[in-house]
């Protein structure tokens, strides 16, 4: 979230323009939340805007904040049978055996509570790089960009919502 205010407006390559503050978070609340869009003059819209805008606030105009965005990692052949047994040890101690997650602390991976499968997360070799750096939460860099890419092609195996089409802005 840090610096995040300074990059708006954005050129965004799905939307084909470029696009605001309000139209990133209104798509984190209808892809990567699978919620439902909030009004851009509502209480909330201006809460989100507001705490962006102030954990922000001692962070040097444009300069990179440090663990900001993903550090991609070389494309690998996955295996999710592997990535299966990862989970078990690595991750199902937080998110689950079957990826639903602890509310309000630990998000679902996969079902009906997850992300839906229009989220940036819905992607083998994003996830693998967000999982490669930052997760398990509590031992973050133990694993190696393979066992990554084997961990995210088993939770992308698995089922989760539509992105319901409806919500769509752009
Ligand atoms: C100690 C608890 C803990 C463990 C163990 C853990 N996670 Fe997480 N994970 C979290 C928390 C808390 C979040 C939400 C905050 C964040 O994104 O940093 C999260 C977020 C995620 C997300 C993003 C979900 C979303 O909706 O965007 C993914 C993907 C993920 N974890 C994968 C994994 C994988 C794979 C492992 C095992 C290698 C793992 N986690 C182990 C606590 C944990």
């Amino acid at each position: 979230m840090v610096g995040v205010p300074e990059a708006f407006p954005m050129f965004n390559r799905r939307a084909g323009r470029i696009i605001s503050l309000k139209d990133r978070i209104e798509e984190c609340f209808v892809r990567s939340e699978n919620g439902k869009p909030i009004s851009y003059d509502g209480p909330e819209m201006q809460a989100v805007v507001d705490y962006i805008t102030w954990v922000s606030k001692p962070q040097p105009r444009e300069e990179p904040f440090v663990g900001r965005g993903l550090v991609h990692l070389p494309s690998l052949q996955p295996d999710p049978k592997h990535g299966a047994q990862i989970y078990a040890t690595q991750c199902a101690g937080c998110h689950g055996q079957q990826g639903e997650g602890r509310s309000p602390l630990f998000p679902p991976l996969w079902g009906e509570y997850s992300f839906n499968d229009g989220a940036g997360m819905n992607d083998i070799t994003k996830m693998a790089a967000f999982v490669q750096h930052n997760m398990p939460q509590n031992r973050m860099g133990i694993l190696s960009p393979q066992e990554a890419f084997d961990i995210s092609a088993y939770i992308h195996s698995q089922p989760r919502p539509a992105f319901n089409h409806a919500f769509e802005r752009f």
